[in-house]
């Protein structure tokens, strides 16, 4: 399914409560979060491009104009090493047809093109089948099993996974 990949702005909330506020969505990533967490998370969202390197996308369905996830990757420092961390999300309807793969592959040439840090790792939990194979189909490499701190305060068993951005 082709896609495109858009900053975030101020419209995307609807967005943001479908994916975050969601058990569905959030069963790997911690639960869903309150109203109060969607609304701070939507004030960091939409100021990321404007205070540093961190950077956070809609994914837009080509042929409907429609938003049907995100893609985004934040600096990180891990085991010594200043890296990105990536992180992907597809709404329900619109999951098996390739729309996270795509997204992550058009974030990852923008991470790349930017040229500051040679390594991108993506930290899915070990039960998340589709998020493990999105890595493997996109070249990363499985580093280890490791314990992974997300959301603060909550760890979870989850694959490290390194691409190699340069
Ligand atoms: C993980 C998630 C983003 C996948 O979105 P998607 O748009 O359906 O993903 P894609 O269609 O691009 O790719 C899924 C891949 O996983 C594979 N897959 C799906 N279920 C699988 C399973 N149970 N076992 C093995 N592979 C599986 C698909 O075959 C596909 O690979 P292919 O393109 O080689 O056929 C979506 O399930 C989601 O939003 N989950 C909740 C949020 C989340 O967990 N994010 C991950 C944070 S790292």
């Amino acid at each position: 399914m082709p896609v495109r990949i858009e900053p975030w702005t101020k419209d995307d909330f609807p967005l943001l409560e479908k994916l975050f506020g969601d058990p569905r969505m959030t069963e790997h990533l911690g639960g869903p979060e309150s109203p109060g967490m969607l609304a701070d998370r939507q004030r960091r969202f939409e100021k990321l491009a404007e205070i540093g390197n961190d950077r956070m996308f809609k994914v837009i369905e080509v042929t409907t104009g429609e938003s049907v996830g995100t893609v985004g990757y934040r600096e990180l420092t891990w085991r010594g090493e200043e890296i990105y961390e990536i992180g992907w999300s597809t709404l329900p309807a619109f999951q098996g047809r390739g729309i996270a793969g795509n997204a992550t592959a058009l974030a990852i040439a923008l991470a790349r093109q930017d040229g500051r840090h040679r390594h991108m790792h993506a930290f899915p939990s070990i039960d998340n089948a589709p998020s493990n194979a999105i890595c493997r189909k996109l070249g990363f490499t499985l580093i280890e099993e490791c314990e992974f701190e997300y959301p603060k305060g909550s760890f979870m068993q989850c694959n490290d996974w390194r691409l190699e951005l340069y």
